[in-house]
């Protein structure tokens, strides 16, 4: 289980997170909504302690991992796998070399478990057999796959997705969809998921958090959502997408 509490960050002055608190459970997905720019891979960042917060702490498990020093965090971070916004494949590595990645770094493995385990991987994401692409001859919805095959090789407890359809057709969102909610049913995987695409947070979310302004505006399920009074969420429910207007 992961316990955000009061979360603060700022970056030079301008407030991003004015104190968020949110619970993930065990086996649960929430997906956490919000304007571009709202802080959304600010928090995912701060779970991962990629990023500080300025004040608050994080709950791992129990442990309070705020005052984790950095040696302590990584076995801590290995149980977390992520999937980053624009999925960041080593461009200069295959497939296979890719989802080997942190295998390699932070297992004992020989060369033959990993390459059993980055078939078994591939094979979850439904390609088999693409080991020996290199990132450049993908489809973006193919390189989705990969970072998510990337990020599950260490067989994470926790998952988080930074914007995992966003950019992708609505057939080959729904193939991510899929997966997200696979993680969850076979292998019980708790998940944050990130996005401002609200048709694509229906497909996965258990539970919903909704932020403007650097705070929690609503948080509950989805039929709570679809009847909530309030303007913002009505708005982008109408809109099929979170937009400020920019994008
Ligand atoms: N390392 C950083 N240094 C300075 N400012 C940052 C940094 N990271 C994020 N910010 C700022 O924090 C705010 C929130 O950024 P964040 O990337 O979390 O937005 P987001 O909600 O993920 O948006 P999007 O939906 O467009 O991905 C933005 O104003 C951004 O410019
Ligand atoms: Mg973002």
């Amino acid at each position: 289980m992961i316990e955000l509490i009061d979360i603060h960050k700022s970056f030079e002055g301008k407030q991003v997170l004015k104190g968020v608190s949110l619970s993930l459970g065990d086996g649960e997905t929430i997906v956490i909504l919000g304007r571009s720019g709202c802080g959304k891979s600010v928090l995912l960042k701060i779970i991962l302690r990629l990023l500080k917060q300025d004040q608050g702490s994080i709950l791992i498990d129990g442990s309070d991992t705020t005052r984790y020093r950095e040696e302590q965090m990584m076995p801590v971070r290995k149980r977390m796998g992520m999937l980053f916004q624009g999925a960041a494949l080593f461009d200069s590595f295959n497939v296979g070399e890719n989802v080997a990645y942190a295998l390699r770094e932070h297992t004992k493995l020989s060369e033959e478990q990993i390459g059993a385990k980055v078939a078994e991987c591939l094979e979850f994401v439904e390609l088999s057999g693409t080991g020996r692409l290199m990132p450049s001859e993908l489809s973006g919805g193919m390189k989705k796959r990969v970072a998510l095959a990337r990020a599950m090789a260490l067989d994470p407890v926790y998952m988080f997705y930074d914007e995992p359809t966003t950019g992708l057709d609505p057939l080959t969102s729904r193939k991510i969809n899929q997966l997200i909610r696979k993680l969850q049913t076979e292998r019980n995987v708790s998940s944050i998921v990130v996005t401002h695409e609200i048709a694509n947070a229906f497909q996965v979310a258990d539970r919903f958090v909704v932020i403007k302004d650097g705070e929690i505006l609503m948080a509950g399920s989805a039929a709570e959502i679809k009847g909530s009074k309030l303007k913002f969420v009505q708005d982008f429910i109408k809109g099929g997408i979170i937009s400020d207007g920019g994008q």
